[in-house]
This record gives C-alpha cells, sequence and structure tokens, in this order.
C-alpha cells in the first residue's frame, strides 16, 4: 500500500525492490542539492506499478538514510544497499514548479483507484494573454497528470478526458520543449481566430497524451493526460538529456539496479479523432535501446505516447509517435525548454557541434553506434538476425579497442540518407531514398578532395538535370585533423567590403572572400566572381583551387515579360552544393560531406533580395515603376514575386532544374503523409519549411510539425578558420588539375590510383550460371567497368540480399534453365526479389495473385516454385530517367523516390537458347522485378542465343551498357568505350605470357584426392560412388544405346534422395582427345608429374613493391593428364576469347589472321561453330602453328561441367544405391555427315569399369516429387530417357502399397520409337501395373512400320483427354512431364487443347489454368535441354534468326 502523504511538493512513496528491476527507475545528479533525481521510470517495474514516481523528481531520503546534503556517489549507495525483497521508503520532492497530490476515484465498477496527481504551479498565459494558473481541479485540469495506482482501476475514460481537454485553452505556450512549430511565438501564427472553440479543443490536443494503458489488474483502457515538460512522456524511456525545469543541466542516468526497457506500439492503437494512428511505425525504424542495459523481460506492451498534429486546413488530425524515439534514441532535445523556443534561432546548439567543446566520449560514440547499426538492420526489408549481431560484436569489439570504427559503405550510404531523411529544415526530403553517395573515405591530400568535388560536381549538375549527392570525406578521428571543405558551399560568390562600408559581391562571403585573399587568391572585384574551394585534409593548412569553369553552371536572369531584366546582370549557380555541414552517423562526425540538391527559387530570390545580402530589391522596383514611397503600396512584394517569377523563368528555360514553392510544399506535403504511414511522424522545422513567401497559400503554412532531431543527422559546425592552428605554410592557389592528371604526371600510381580506383562508384555485377557462360561473361564486364568503376562480380547465391537497398549500379548476367527457370545458383535471389516485390502477398504464388482467383487449394504447396515465366515487363521500355549525351535532356524529375531501389541503376542481359519456349525468362523475370522495386533500367534488357549471336549481341550490349553507365554517373570521361572494351575482343586481361607458369613437382605439395580436388575447383562437395552395375535397356539398333547404370553409394553417407532428385556426374574426358592435346603442347611438362599452376602477383606494401608467384587458388594440384581429363571443358568449341590468344601465338600469318577472324565471335565464329563443333584438340590441329603453352590453357579453360542425371531409383527399395537411366549420346557433326562425337559423360558412364569410383553429388529437385497427399492423381508423362524420374516413383509406390500405404491413381504414358527395340522398362513397368503402383499404361510409338508417327502428346489428347479433364481439372490432380523441351511444350499445348475442349472453356481460359497449376505445383517438369533431334531443332532456330535479323 504506498504511503500517503501531505499534498504539495513532498511524496512518500513505499516502492519494493524486485530482484529483476530493482527498484524500477533511474536516476540522474543534479548540479544542486540535493543531488538525486529521477530520470527514467521502467515501464512494467516496481516504481511504475505505484504510480507515485515521476521523471522529475528530487530523492530527499531513502528509509532513514537523507540525501539531501550527500554525494551523489553516496546518494547511489543508498538507493543500492536496498536488498531485493526489501520495502525502500522513498521521501521525494515534486519538480520545480509543480505540485502533486494523490487522489481516490471510483471506477464505473465501483472499484477505487488511487492516482497521483501533478499539476503545474506556474501562471501561464493563455490566448487571450490573461495570466492563469493551473490548479487542482477548476478549468486547467488539463494540466495535471494522471496516474493509476495498483489498488484499482482509473475512473478517468475516455469522455472525462474529452471534458478536461474542452476546458484547455493555453497550454501550447508552455510546451515547447518538443518544438510544436504552429505553437512557437517567435513566428507569425496562421489566423486561426475563425474557429474558436475548434483552436481551444486542439490545442488540448496536442499536449494531451491519451493511451491504452492497461494496468495489471485489469483490462479497461484508461487515459493519461498531462502535460509534458520538455517533451518527456512521464515514462522516459531513453536516456536523453534535458534540463531541469531551472534549465540546470542534469548528469548522465544512473541505473538503480534496474534494467531498460524499450517501448513498442502495438497493434490495438486508439482511434484519435477517427485517425488511426499509423501501425508497427517501430518496424522502420527500430526503437533505441540503451545496449549497456539488459532488456527486460516484461516487455512492456504499453502504448508510445504522441502527439497529435492537426492540419488546419483539411482539419485532419495525425500523430507523431516517432518523436518518442528521439527521446529513447541518443539524440539531442531541440534545445527548447518550458518558458523558452528556440524556433528561430539559426544555428541552435542542438543543431551544432563544435569540435573545441563536444568531444564525444568513448560509451557516446558507442550507444550511438549500436543504435545506428541496429536502424541499419532494422531498415531492410530482409532482416539478418546474425548478420546483425555479428556486425554488432565487431562495431562494439573495434570501439572497445580503438574508440572508434569505420562504416561499411552500404552503412555509410544508409546513413547519409538517414539524415536527409531525419533533416527537419529540408524541403525536399521526399527524394531521401535517391542520393548518390559518393565514398572518398580514404582521401589523404587536398588534390584528391579536390577531384572528388569535380566529380561531385559534374554529376550534380548533369548538364542541368541536377541529381542530388554527397560526397564523403575521412571521418573525424581528432578535430585537429579534421578533413574539411572550408567554403560554405561548393560555388559561392565573392564580397569585397568596401571603405566606405558597401559590400561589392554577396555581404554572406566578405568573411571567407578575406580567407580566400589571404591564401593567395586573386580578388577580382566582379559581383559575381567565384571563389576558389578551399580544402583541408587532415588538419593540414588548407590549399585553394580554382573550380574549372566548365564545372559551375550558372544561370543568367531574366524575366518573360521585362526584356530589361537580363541588363540587370543578375545570375546565380545552378547546384546548390552545402559544403560546411557535417554528418553525424552512428557516433561518428564527418566533417566534410557536401552535399547537393536542387534550388527552390525562393532561395535565390533571397540570396539577391534580402537587404543583408545583394539587396537588388528596389533596383527591380524602380525598374518596374513601382511607388517605393510608402510599404503600403506593396511594391517590395510585388517586386519580390516579379523577381521569383524570373528565377523560375530563366532556370526553367535553361533546363536548370529548380522548384517554385507550391510544388516543393506539396511534395513535402506527400512526404509527410509517406512518413507517417512507414514511421510514424516527420520531424519538421515549420520556420524553415515555410517558404518566405506566400506562406499561407502554400500547404505546409497550415500544417503542424513537431521539430526534433533523430539520428543520424546534419549538424552545423564552426567556421574551420575561425579555430584553425596554421603552420604557417604559403598557400599558392592551385590550377585546377584534375587528378588523373596529377596521377599521371607524378607517377605515384600504384599507391593514389590504387586507392582512387577504390573510391570510385562501385558497379556490382551479379551472375547466376548452370554451365559457366555467364560467369565468363561477368567477368568480362567486369574487366570493361573497372576502367571507370570499381566493379566486382558475386554469384546470386553468394550476395546477400540486403545490401541490394544500397547499391548504386547493378549488372545482371544470367542464362535460363529447365523450362524457363533460372540457373540453380539464381533461384533465391528471383524468389527473393518476387518477394520483395510484392512483400503483402509473397507467400501466395504470383500467379495465384495476377489471376486473383481462389481455387482449390493445392495439397503440396510446399513444393510450388516461382514461375518466373509468369513475370514479364508489361513496359519493357529504359525508364532511365538521367540524361545521356546523345539523347536530350529529360525534363526534371523531381518526384517521390520512396521505392525500394530507387536510387539503384541497373541492367540485366540473359543467355539462353531460342531452341527453349521460354528464351531468357528468368533474366526477364530480373529485369521486369528490378524495375518493379523502382530500380532505374539503364537499358533494355540485352539477350544472348546461344544458337546464333551469343557473342556479338553480348559485346554491343556490354559496350552500350558501360557508356550509358559512365555518361549516368560522369565518370569515365577519359576513358575510351573501344579501348574500355578491348577485353570483348578476346584481349583476356586475366592471360599474359609471364602472369602463368606452371610449377613441377613443387616442395611441400601433394596431390589431393579427386573427390577433394573437384569439390574446392567446382565449391561443392563432391562424393564418390561406385559403379556397381550396368545394363543396356536397348536391343536391335547398333549405333543407339541407353544404360541403366547402377551405383553403390554406401561409402558416401551423404548421399541421400528422394524420388525424383537429380544426380550430379563429374566426367571424365576421352583418353584419345587429352593425348592429342598433351602432344601439341609447346612446353613438354612430364604429364605424370605433379604439377602446380602459379600466377604472378605484385602488392604495393608500405615497404613498397612485393613479387611472388602464388598458387592459382582455383586448380588443385595434380598432374597435366588430371587437369585435362578432370577439370577442363576440352570438348565444347573454343571461345573467341581463347582464339584471340591463339591468334597471338601462332607464328603463320594465314593461321593468325584466320584466328583473328573468328576471334571476333562474329557470324564467321558461329557458322564455324555450328558445322564442325571442333574440339580443343581439333582446333589446335587446324592451327598447328600456334605455340601454346600448358600454363596458358590450365588458366583460361572453362571448368568440366558436371552433367544432371534423374535418378531412376528409390532409396527404400534400393538403400545404398543410385540408379540412372542414360542415353548415350553420340552423333556425327555436319548434319550427320561429319566427324563422329560421343557425348563426355554418357560415352563415360558407357566405357568405365565396373567398380570404378565416379565423383557425384545430389540436387534435390523439390518441384519434381511426389505429392505430399500420395492418394492425389498422378499423369506421368515422359517419352525415351524421360521414363528416367518415373522408375523411381513406380518403384517408390510399390514400396508404400507393400507398407500398406493408400496410394492414388497414376497413369504413365511412354513414347519411344518401337516396341521391341527401345522401349525401356516394359517388364518393369507391368510389374508396378500388377501391383497398383501404376493404374494405367499407355505407350506411343513412333517408328512402326507402315503407322504414322504417334508421340506422347498425340496419345494424351486422343486417348487421354477425359483422364487428364477429370484428375487434372476437376481433381487437383498433378501432372509429371519429364525429358526433351519441345517434347514438354508439345504436351503443354496438347494438355490446354484437351482442357479447352472437355471444358469447353476459351484457350485463354484453358491457358490460364495450366499456368495456375504450376503456380500451385501441380504441373510439374523436368527438362533435360534440347535432346530430341538436336541438330535439326538448332539448325531451324537459328535460319529463322538469321533471316529475321536480315530483314
Ligand atoms: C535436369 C536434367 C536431368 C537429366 N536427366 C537425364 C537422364 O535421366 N538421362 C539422360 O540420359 N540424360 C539426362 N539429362 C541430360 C544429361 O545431363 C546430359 O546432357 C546428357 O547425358 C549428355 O551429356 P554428355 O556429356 O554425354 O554429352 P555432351 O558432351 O554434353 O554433349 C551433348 C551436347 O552435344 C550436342 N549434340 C547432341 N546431339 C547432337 C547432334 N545430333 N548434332 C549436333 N550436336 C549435338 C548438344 O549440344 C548437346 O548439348 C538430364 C539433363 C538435365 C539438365
Ligand atoms: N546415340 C545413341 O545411342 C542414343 C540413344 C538414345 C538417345 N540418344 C540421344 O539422346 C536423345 C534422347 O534420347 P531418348 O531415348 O530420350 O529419346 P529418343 O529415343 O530419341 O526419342 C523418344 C521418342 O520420342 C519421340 N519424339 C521425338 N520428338 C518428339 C516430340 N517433339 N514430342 C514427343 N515425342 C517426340 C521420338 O520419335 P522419333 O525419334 O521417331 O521422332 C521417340 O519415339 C536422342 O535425341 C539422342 O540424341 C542417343
Ligand atoms: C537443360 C537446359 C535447359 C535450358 N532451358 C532454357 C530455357 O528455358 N530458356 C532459355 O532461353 N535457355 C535455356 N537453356 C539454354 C541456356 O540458357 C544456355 O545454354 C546458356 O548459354 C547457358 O549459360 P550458363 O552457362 O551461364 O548457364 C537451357 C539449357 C539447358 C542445358
Amino acid at each position: 500500500m504506498p504511503n500517503l502523504s501531505k499534498p504539495g511538493d513532498i511524496i512518500s512513496a513505499d516502492i519494493c525492490k524486485r530482484s529483476i528491476g530493482g527498484l524500477g527507475f533511474l536516476v540522474r545528479e543534479r548540479r544542486r542539492k540535493p543531488v538525486v533525481i529521477v530520470s527514467d521510470i521502467i515501464e512494467g517495474g516496481a516504481a511504475h506499478d505505484t504510480g507515485l514516481l515521476e521523471v522529475g523528481d528530487v530523492v530527499l531520503k531513502v528509509n532513514s538514510v537523507d540525501l539531501t546534503n550527500v554525494s551523489y556517489q553516496e546518494a547511489l549507495y543508498a538507493l543500492r544497499a536496498v536488498k531485493p525483497g526489501e520495502t525502500a521508503t522513498l521521501l521525494l520532492r515534486v519538480r520545480d514548479g509543480f505540485t502533486s497530490r494523490l487522489e481516490t476515484t471510483f471506477n464505473h465498477q465501483g472499484q477505487a483507484r488511487t492516482v497521483r496527481i501533478t499539476e503545474s504551479s506556474v501562471p501561464v498565459v493563455n490566448s487571450e494573454g490573461k495570466s492563469s494558473k493551473l490548479t487542482n481541479g477548476g478549468p486547467n485540469l488539463d494540466n495535471r497528470i494522471v496516474r493509476s495506482t495498483p489498488n484499482g482501476q482509473n475512473t478517468r475514460r475516455r469522455e472525462s478526458v474529452k471534458k478536461i481537454e474542452s476546458k484547455t485553452n493555453s497550454l501550447s505556450e508552455l510546451t515547447c520543449g518538443v518544438c510544436l512549430s504552429s505553437n512557437n511565438p517567435t513566428i507569425p501564427q496562421p489566423p486561426r481566430v475563425s474557429a474558436p472553440n475548434d483552436r481551444r479543443q486542439d490545442v488540448s490536443q496536442t499536449v494531451t497524451k491519451v493511451v491504452n494503458d492497461e494496468p495489471k489488474s485489469g483490462s479497461s483502457k484508461m487515459a493519461e493526460t498531462k502535460n509534458i515538460p520538455n517533451g518527456h512522456s512521464i515514462t522516459n524511456g531513453g536516456n536523453a538529456k534535458w534540463n531541469d525545469l531551472n534549465g540546470n543541466a542534469i548528469a548522465k542516468d544512473d541505473v538503480v539496479d534496474a534494467t531498460i526497457v524499450a517501448r513498442r506500439p502495438t497493434e490495438k492503437t486508439p482511434l484519435v479523432n477517427g485517425i488511426e494512428k499509423p501501425k508497427s511505425a517501430e518496424s522502420h525504424t527500430p526503437t533505441s535501446v540503451k545496449p549497456i542495459h539488459k532488456s527486460s523481460s516484461t516487455e512492456s506492451n504499453h502504448q508510445p505516447s504522441y502527439h497529435t498534429l492537426r492540419n488546419w486546413e483539411t482539419g485532419t488530425r495525425t500523430n507523431d509517435t516517432l518523436y518518442t524515439k528521439c527521446m529513447k534514441a541518443q539524440s539531442v532535445a531541440t534545445g527548447c525548454t518550458r518558458n523558452k523556443c528556440l524556433g528561430s534561432v539559426m544555428n541552435p546548439d542542438h543543431m551544432s557541434i563544435d569540435p573545441r567543446k563536444n568531444v564525444r566520449s568513448k560509451e557516446e560514440k558507442l550507444e550511438m553506434a549500436v543504435d545506428f547499426i541496429k536502424q541499419y538492420y532494422g531498415s531492410m526489408k530482409r532482416k539478418n538476425p546474425e548478420m546483425e549481431k555479428k556486425r554488432l560484436a565487431e562495431v562494439v569489439e573495434s570501439i572497445e579497442k580503438t574508440g572508434s570504427y569505420q562504416l561499411t559503405e552500404y552503412e555509410l550510404i544508409f546513413g547519409a540518407k538517414t539524415a536527409w531523411r531525419n533533416a527537419p529544415r529540408c524541403i525536399g526530403r521526399i527524394q531521401w531514398n535517391k542520393l548518390q553517395v559518393f565514398d572518398y573515405r580514404h582521401v589523404d591530400n587536398t588534390a584528391q578532395m579536390f577531384d572528388a568535388i569535380c566529380n561531385h560536381l559534374k554529376y550534380a549538375t548533369n548538364k542541368g538535370n541536377i541529381r542530388s549527392c554527397i560526397t564523403f570525406f575521412p571521418q573525424r578521428t581528432d578535430y585537429k585533423k579534421d578533413f574539411r571543405v572550408w567554403s560554405s558551399q561548393y560555388i559561392r560568390y565573392a564580397g569585397y567590403g568596401q571603405p566606405d562600408g558597401s559590400i561589392i559581391g554577396d555581404p554572406a562571403n566578405v568573411e571567407f572572400t578575406e580567407v580566400c585573399i589571404k591564401l593567395g587568391w586573386k580578388p577580382k572585384f566582379g559581383r559575381f566572381d567565384i571563389l576558389p574551394l578551399v580544402l583541408q585534409a587532415n588538419g593540414e593548412d588548407p590549399d585553394i583551387y580554382e573550380i574549372p569553369p566548365d564545372l559551375a553552371l550558372e544561370v543568367k536572369l531574366r524575366h518573360p515579360r521585362f526584356k530589361w531584366f537580363e541588363e540587370l546582370g543578375y545570375k546565380w549557380c545552378a547546384v546548390p552544393a552545402v559544403s560546411n555541414v557535417l554528418l553525424d552517423i552512428g557516433g561518428l562526425e564527418f566533417p566534410a560531406a557536401p552535399f547537393n540538391g536542387w534550388f527552390m527559387g525562393t532561395e535565390i530570390a533571397r540570396d539577391l533580395c534580402d537587404v543583408a545580402r545583394y539587396n537588388v530589391l528596389q533596383d527591380v522596383a524602380e525598374k518596374m515603376n513601382l511607388d517605393t514611397r510608402n510599404t503600403s503600396s506593396l511594391w517590395k512584394d510585388i517586386a519580390l514575386v516579379e523577381f521569383n517569377v524570373a528565377v523560375l523563368h530563366s532556370y526553367q528555360s535553361d533546363r536548370v532544374t529548380i522548384m517554385d514553392h507550391h510544388s516543393a510544399t506539396q511534395s513535402f506535403m506527400k512526404h509527410y503523409a509517406n512518413e507517417l504511414k512507414l514511421r510514424g511522424g516527420c520531424p519538421g522545422d515549420w520556420v524553415w519549411l515555410t517558404p518566405p513567401i506566400s506562406g499561407s497559400i502554400t500547404p505546409i503554412f497550415h500544417q503542424e510539425v513537431l521539430n526534433y532531431i533523430l539520428h543520424p543527422s546534419c549538424k552545423y559546425q564552426p567556421d574551420p578558420w575561425k579555430y584553425h592552428v596554421w603552420k604557417g605554410k604559403v598557400n599558392k592557389v592551385k590550377k585546377a588539375i584534375r587528378f588523373k592528371e596529377l596521377a599521371k604526371s607524378v607517377l605515384i600510381m600504384s599507391s593514389m590510383m590504387g586507392k582512387a580506383m577504390a573510391n570510385r562508384v562501385k558497379a556490382t555485377i551479379l551472375y547466376a550460371s548452370e554451365t559457366g557462360k555467364s560467369l565468363e561473361y561477368a567477368k568480362t564486364l567486369c574487366d570493361i567497368f573497372n576502367h571507370a568503376f570499381a566493379a566486382k562480380v558475386v554469384c546470386m547465391d553468394d550476395y546477400d540480399i540486403v545490401h541490394l537497398e544500397h547499391e548504386t549500379l547493378l549488372l545482371v548476367v544470367t542464362s535460363t534453365f529447365g523450362n524457363g527457370d533460372p540457373p540453380e545458383n539464381g533461384v533465391n535471389l528471383g524468389q527473393t526479389l518476387v518477394e520483395l516485390s510484392k512483400p503483402e502477398e509473397s507467400q501466395k504464388p504470383r500467379m495465384q495473385r495476377l489471376l486473383k482467383r481462389s481455387s482449390t487449394a493445392p495439397d503440396n504447396l510446399g513444393t510450388d516454385k516461382t514461375r518466373f515465366t509468369s513475370i514479364h515487363n508489361v513496359t519493357p521500355s529504359v525508364r532511365r530517367r538521367s540524361s545521356v549525351a546523345m539523347e536530350p535532356i529529360d525534363l526534371p524529375d523531381i518526384g517521390e523516390a520512396t521505392g525500394l531501389l530507387a536510387n539503384l541503376r541497373f541492367a540485366v542481359f540473359g543467355l539462353g537458347s531460342r531452341a527453349y519456349p521460354h528464351f531468357c525468362a528468368f533474366a526477364h523475370a530480373i529485369d521486369t522485378l528490378l524495375g518493379e522495386l523502382s530500380g532505374d533500367r539503364l537499358l533494355e534488357i540485352g539477350e544472348g542465343d546461344e544458337l546464333c549471336g551469343q557473342e556479338e549481341s553480348f559485346r554491343n550490349w556490354a559496350k552500350k551498357v558501360f557508356q550509358i553507365a559512365c555518361e549516368t554517373f560522369c565518370v569515365g570521361e577519359d576513358v575510351s568505350v573501344e579501348a574500355a572494351s578491348a577485353s570483348l575482343a578476346g584481349q583476356d586481361r586475366s592471360w599474359s605470357p609471364n602472369k602463368f607458369r606452371i610449377a613441377v613437382d613443387p616442395e611441400d605439395v601433394e596431390e589431393p584426392a579427386l573427390l577433394e580436388g573437384l569439390s574446392n575447383f567446382h565449391k561443392k562437395k563432391v562424393s564418390g560412388c561406385k559403379l556397381k552395375k550396368r545394363t543396356n535397356l536397348q536391343s536391335g539398333e547398333q549405333d543407339r544405346g541407353t544404360i541403366l547404370v547402377e551405383f553403390d553409394s554406401s561409402s558416401s553417407s551423404e548421399i541421400k534422395y528422394l524420388p525424383g532428385d537429380h544426380i550430379g556426374i563429374y566426367p571424365c574426358n576421352q583418353t584419345e582427345i587429352v593425348d592429342r592435346i598433351l602432344e601439341r603442347l609447346h612446353d613438354k611438362v612430364d604429364e605424370k608429374a605433379l604439377i602446380q599452376l602459379q600466377i604472378f602477383e605484385q602488392r604495393t606494401t608500405p615497404l613498397g613493391v612485393i613479387s611472388n608467384w602464388l598458387p592459382d587458388k582455383r586448380l588443385p594440384a595434380c598432374t597435366l593428364r588430371t587437369a585435362f581429363e578432370r577439370y577442363f571443358d576440352i570438348t565444347t568449341c573454343p571461345t573467341p576469347q581463347l582464339l584471340k590468344i591463339f591468334a597471338d601465338c601462332a607464328a603463320d600469318d594465314k593461321e593468325k589472321a584466320r584466328l583473328l577472324e573468328l576471334s571476333e565471335g562474329k557470324s564467321e565464329y558461329e557458322e564455324w561453330k555450328f558445322h564442325f563443333l571442333p574440339n580443343l584438340a581439333e582446333v589446335l590441329a587446324e592451327f598447328p602453328s600456334v605455340r601454346v603453352e600448358a600454363s596458358l590453357l590450365l588458366s583460361q579453360l572453362s571448368p568440366l561441367q558436371c552433367r544432371y542425371y534423374s535418378i531412376s531409383s528409390s532409396t527404400d527399395v534400393y538403400p545404398n544405391e543410385v540408379h540412372c537411366t542414360v542415353a548415350i549420346v553420340s552423333y556425327n557433326t555436319q548434319g550427320g555427315s561429319g566427324t563422329k562425337r560421343h557425348g563426355v559423360c554418357s560415352s563415360y558412364l558407357n566405357r568405365m569399369e565396373l567398380g570404378s569410383d565416379i565423383c557425384c553429388f545430389i540436387r534435390p529437385a523439390t518441384s519434381f516429387h511426389l505429392p505430399k497427399n500420395s492418394s492425389a492423381p498422378c499423369l506421368l508423362i515422359g517419352p525415351g530417357t524421360g521414363i528416367a524420374p518415373f522408375r523411381s516413383f513406380w518403384q517408390q509406390r510399390m514400396y508404400d502399397i507393400k507398407q500398406g500405404k493408400q496410394v492414388g491413381e497414376v497413369a504413365l504414358l511412354f513414347g519411344c520409337r518401337h516396341p521391341d527395340r527401345d522401349h525401356l522398362y516394359k517388364d518393369e513397368i507391368q510389374e508396378a501395373k500388377n501391383c497398383g503402383a501404376i493404374t494405367e499404361y499407355h505407350t506411343a510409338f513412333s517408328r512402326l512400320p507402315g503407322q504414322p508417327k504417334q508421340y506422347v502428346q498425340h496419345v494424351l489428347k486422343e486417348q487421354l483427354a477425359d483422364l487428364a479433364y477429370d484428375w487434372l481439372l476437376k481433381n487437383s490432380g498433378h501432372v509429371y512431364i519429364c525429358g526433351d523441351v519441345t517434347m514438354a511444350d508439345d504436351v503443354n499445348n496438347a494438355l490446354m487443347e484437351v482442357l479447352e475442349k472437355k471444358a469447353n472453356i476459351s484457350k485463354k481460359e484453358a491457358r490460364e489454368h495450366v499456368t495456375k497449376m504450376k503456380e500451385q505445383g501441380l504441373y510439374h517438369e523436368d527438362i533435360f535441354g534440347v535432346t530430341l533431334r538436336t541438330y535439326e531443332v538448332n539448325k531451324s532456330v537459328r535460319q529463322r534468326h538469321v533471316t529475321s535479323k536480315k530483314k
């Protein structure tokens, strides 16, 4: 039972200390005695539950210990001395200016509830200017705090709160701690007299906290009203520093055996005046929790406090909850106090950092860093708690060890964007997500800074189509070693003070102009002389650099109607690049982080018309013949409006981005609404946001906004010349030498250029590949892009998608597999993009979403896969917003930039084959998804058809995309596209004769076992199996063969599979081909000796350049024969790149010329490849003068890829065995008339000795498993070797039946040439039929003498139409199709025909149904590729393509 004391300002409270959470409150030190003040009350803690403690209470006594005259340490000791379980009797003094009393009331159920009521004792001035004191009861009840105590429930329900509110009329003037801009006394108020009653009610609401507080003892909602001194809610859950009521600074808080709890809003939020508080705002910006405190297990379910803000134009009210984070986070309050508002102060303390005074402690840095890292990871759409934990640990460790840490580039980008988003004074924040970040944190001199700034200016200017960007220079270590841009903006006009007191030029820059002159700059005494850049690196004396005139775009001002205006000679710069603001990110300070947006017209008008600036208004007015004798003629207003007209007109005419104040405020309102939705609030400084002219006719004027500071943030800092300690260096103006020239002349390239390269715009090249081609292309692209960007190649599977939001330039190279599916290593990324593009619906199959139709739930939703074939771009045009040299400049796009990838430029190249119905489908899907996520497409998707012109298409696309990217990012002006694309023409930069060598029998090197070697080489776990048995399944034709191979997997426990899965087998090349290659090698290395491929590496270290031969990371040590047999592809036709290298090694001119011709990769190459399909041995034979070394081949050849086979056994029936049905591939080139070829893997499996080992792994094919619901009907269609997986199915079903499991109906449809020759598994099928594992069996024979060809699709239409309709349309049955891609497509069409006819639906509906089946995991395909009549299919597709190209 709380101990009730006398009313007034002393309260006694008994609090029982808990073992967890202690007394449940935090204290801080006061300057004066008594020293202890309550700073935080832990929600749900002991103090909170009594309801008797309040933030601001001064602790006078703990039990018998008097604290009024003791030190802070002694007081803490007394508080801590109370043992858990014991009761502490606290004597508290109510904070100054308030009185408290306890009041017991009864709720509607008659239950008693005691509440502490705290009221102001200070007289306040109400809106009528009358003074009143807020006292108990009466009309000013609203100023009190009502708090529940555990002995009952609050009687004050919502109605009583309203009653209280309506009586309030003047509280706002008191509550400026969190600055309510509309109540700021220093600014003119909007005329709101027309609705006095409304106004009164609303004002009270802005200061009234209505919370959905649920006391432990009951469930009814209670209302809590209070005024909020210094902007703090009663339970100040953070440790924000604030002042007491007398303005005394209060020291850091101490924990009284307590933990701190982060409050989160719950879903059930109250409706305030009908507008719902944004839901889960905190999910976007994580709550800041002090890392040093443990989180309590009693996570609070209290509602957050918030401010209701009214729009006086529309009458709508919104709640800002975000500001509570400002209090929780290590952020600063606005500096306003209960009785003073700093709203109009230009550089208030809370927005400034003075390095001489504000040295950030390690603890503070740690706290801010942790908060920031949490924000960063919390902001990601894809969460990665593991990574977050790891990163947090890394940061904490670094700060603890070194006192600081480095942001990753992605964190820096996020920090920069968030600082912009948080900037209360910026009106153009709708674009916050579209900020280009240039990372120059590694520069170490002013020349490099200057080069970076030139790049910045060029990028930002973009020929007038201004783009927002920021350039980061090194963070602060010690302010005496700061990097700084002394100029307040890149482009500033000089101001020259004259002896008569007048000023030529811009008065704002007089002081800085003097600094420049002292530094050696020659004044010109004009009105618009552009000042030089004054740059300081590493705390040294600054250097000054003239801005190259071509980088300083200016606009001459003229008026659309007044011709004379132009003659006045006014002009202004195009890019407002602020360069003296400090970026405060994650506890780190970046004193040099210049950034730019674009101008709002009024800013320029003010620069020229303000009295303290150019002060030209009178001149203009006189030219306009206005009556300037008295102000009531409004001549100033008229002239100013015309001046604004001139500014807008001039910029628009010159096609330089500018915003008028109406559009700017409108866009801000949109941003404001977005922000409320996204994160529950938007800090805003009304004084700055409201335009300097026509305020009340812009929407922002009528919007109440809350001003608070969130981190990361932008801060003011003192002018550097005011505290720089000169080292006495004499400065000379630097010529505008660009860094690149400098670097060339000084020849310090290795160190300097290295760093410059590292800091260029990053380009990430993502690839997904099944057989390695896309990787090759990605690498080539990387070579090209590295001429102007910092490019890197990453496999989609290795890419952490969390980085995507912060990428700047993304290039994607990917092939398509299956039947429109991604390559294995692209599946996850593709799926994630789909989820990101439709997060709310990501659980549903995409087609289901598109069709928006309900359907019977499929029984195996777990196995469905995203059908990328259904993701098409409706408008596949380039949505590029940036300008390209040869194109007209786009109109400025200054709209919203809120999409997830709004800052991303991307381009996609797809590899595929037109022999497949879904040509490059996955690449198209990626292209569409990136676009849907608001990425900016640099160039339309490129497509490379392996059947014709793949190389050429890629070359053209790569060149184009490089050129456009250079133009977009204003880089690479000195790079010739041709030179950069040299690698496309075959100059594989990765090869040079002295770069690789073969070390024979190297010391301390052993050959790894083949399994280990292959595992390392392919970065995949490879296992071993033994060939147990091989059976020829065909009879008759001599030259055809299909074999059943049975492997013993007992030695490899990781070989586990389900029916439908694949086995990947690494084959061995034919000995004969390897022999021929070994014979041709110029350097006769012993083929049986152990060799190691080595690469020459040069590194620049502080000790100088270190050169070394290092082992190649890719190829394990092995013999030369093993390398060619097991590791490299020697049968695929060599690439144009390799032919180019061969050309360089050819002694004979004719051969060289021919090789050069082929290496262009154009039609010559294509024809040659198509007809002869030459392997490496044949190419070397065709060009005998080529002197080829082993190191060349081992460094340049592509890896020998595995071949996949559908497993033909059930592990339940054959434990420790894997069976495959393999068609032996052999054919003659040139359509049958040329050389004989043998498929690498199939012939290897056919010739290997029984008992030999194979190297393999299992690839799960989840989308081709039997249905989870085993009674679902299944239709299996597989001609030829397409029957392979179905053997595993019927074996499994036979096993299941034996186990007594209920199984559904299964129909098998098989096709082959002749029943006597290639009727695979005839007897086994009969057996399966007999036991009910197959319920229906149908065959299609294509080569029965005298009979027309019958394929499976014919039988489907003719004999299985009813079954298909019944099972697939009516009974959610499954269909499985396996084998050749053309066959699969033909079957697909046949199925649609059947459904169309049988269900009497349209073609479109039939197609939709089949697509829906695919999305729902009812339609399964296992595609081997183009296997049936390969030559004919390829030839016809090729011919079609060539003809269409000619047309
Ligand atoms: C998921 C999946 C599952 C598979 N399952 C099986 C299976 O169960 N059983 C099975 O036998 N195969 C299966 N395959 C195919 C198998 O992976 C191999 O592609 C096949 O065995 C050929 O490999 P190879 O090394 O013997 O031939 P390779 O040396 O790879 O030669 C094959 C290539 O030769 C060319 N070619 C073939 N015929 C001609 C011709 N007439 N004219 C010109 N060029 C020609 C084609 O470019 C073809 O790609 C599957 C493929 C995939 C992708
Ligand atoms: N060289 C060998 O020893 C050997 C042996 C087997 C397989 N292979 C190779 O492997 C490939 C696949 O062999 P496989 O056994 O799976 O099949 P396959 O025996 O070539 O063909 C299986 C059946 O499918 C038919 N078919 C052809 N095109 C079709 C289409 N579009 N739709 C439906 N059915 C179609 C075939 O008819 P038609 O052939 O009458 O048109 C045949 O009846 C072959 O193309 C061949 O390259 C080689
Ligand atoms: C089994 C198989 C299926 C394929 N499916 C498609 C397809 O559906 N669409 C397509 O355009 N290309 C398809 N292709 C062609 C590949 O995309 C093409 O060979 C590409 O060049 C391979 O590039 P990669 O080595 O980077 O994987 C397929 C190839 C194979 C072997």
